[in-house]
């Protein structure tokens, strides 16, 4: 057996070092290495070139080395096996942390002290206290749950939408279509941790922010195709939204000319909201393909009909 890797990234001898570390039995290759196509069960891989994985004839299982696995369901070719997205442990840190700090940043008013200090203008601003506050977040799975966790500890209301209903101590479950409108009149501050598909692509848009209260925040780590971005510039423009935090954009990396680099409302991130760390991430994947081998079902486990 032998497991090959794919990513495009400069630390990749350092993610094949590892994954060599954690699995000291097996044969570890990069792309540009393959050996034998036979041989190859297991591919770890971020966006693989459209065409090639399904040159592997005995494939078992594909992990992909990023939580978001739209690149991969864009390949028309993509071999019939079970693929696994990362869920691991300091990625979903990293992220809990972003949404932590992005939701304190507005619910502090963070940013209108920053213009008030450019002023040397000594104002109070009013905050409600968290347990006052109604906090949203779309896409309540690996990440979205955890976040909600870290929230809940600091006293804010918490609410989830999601595909299917979610059981949550403290948390107010929402879900589907029908259970939109609701989940948005009551969000002050929404976070969207959405997957990419074809349900969620553009969800983000006029009429969606028009459900919100007047004067709400958007944080959006998930991905920027769920965003439009001409409406979120409206909906700042017009007081619907207050401010918005961006990891993600419909064009990465953000183009220069884009209006979000200077807006004051808008605060940016070069999708870094929280990135694979090589060390967990090669424990958490070796030990899927260990769980596979011994015939037990792989965590993370991605639904092709869903596109997640
Ligand atoms: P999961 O698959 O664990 O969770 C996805 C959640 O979204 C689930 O709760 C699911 O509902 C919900 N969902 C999906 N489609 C719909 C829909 N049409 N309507 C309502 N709810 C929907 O994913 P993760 O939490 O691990 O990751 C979420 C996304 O975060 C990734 O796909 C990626 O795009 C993004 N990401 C961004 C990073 C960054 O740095 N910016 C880093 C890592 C991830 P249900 O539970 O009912 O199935
Ligand atoms: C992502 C990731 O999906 O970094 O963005 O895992």
């Amino acid at each position: 057996m032998s497991v090959i890797l794919w990513h495009p990234w400069p630390g990749i001898e350092k993610m094949l070092n590892a994954l060599r570390r954690e699995l000291p039995d097996t044969v570890v290759r990069g792309w540009n290495d393959q050996g034998d196509k036979s041989d190859v069960n297991y591919a770890v891989v971020w966006n693989p070139p459209k065409g090639e994985l399904k040159t592997f004839p005995n494939l078992k299982c594909v992990f992909s080395m990023f939580a978001g696995i739209e690149h991969m369901m864009q390949d028309p070719e993509l071999p019939d096996v079970p693929i696994s997205h990362l869920i691991d442990n300091a990625l979903t840190q990293g992220m809990t942390e972003y949404v932590v700090h992005n939701v304190l940043l507005h619910h502090r008013r963070r940013r209108e002290f920053d213009e008030q200090q450019k002023q040397k203008l000594w104002k109070g601003l009013s905050i409600p206290p968290a347990s006052a506050r109604h906090v949203g977040i779309m896409g309540f799975g690996a990440l979205g749950s955890d976040a909600a966790r870290a929230l809940l500890a600091l006293d804010f209301n918490i609410a989830a939408w999601s595909r299917t209903p979610k059981s949550m101590a403290g948390v107010t479950s929402f879900h589907g279509s029908e259970g939109l409108s609701a989940f948005l009149a009551q969000t002050e501050i929404l976070v969207c941790l959405l997957p990419l598909t074809p349900a969620t692509t553009g969800i983000l848009n006029h009429d969606f922010f028009s459900k919100l209260p007047k004067g709400a925040y958007l944080i959006n780590a998930g991905r920027g195709g769920s965003q439009v971005e001409e409406d979120i510039l409206s909906a700042l423009f017009s007081g619907q939204l207050a401010g918005v935090s961006l990891d993600v954009f419909e064009t990465e990396p953000l183009p220069n000319e884009h209006p979000f680099w200077d807006h004051p409302k808008v605060i940016i991130t070069p999708h870094n909201a929280s990135r694979t760390d090589t060390d967990s991430s090669a424990r958490t994947i070796a030990a899927n393909i260990i769980r596979f081998e011994a015939g037990k079902s792989v965590h993370g486990l991605v639904d092709r009909t869903r596109g997640y």
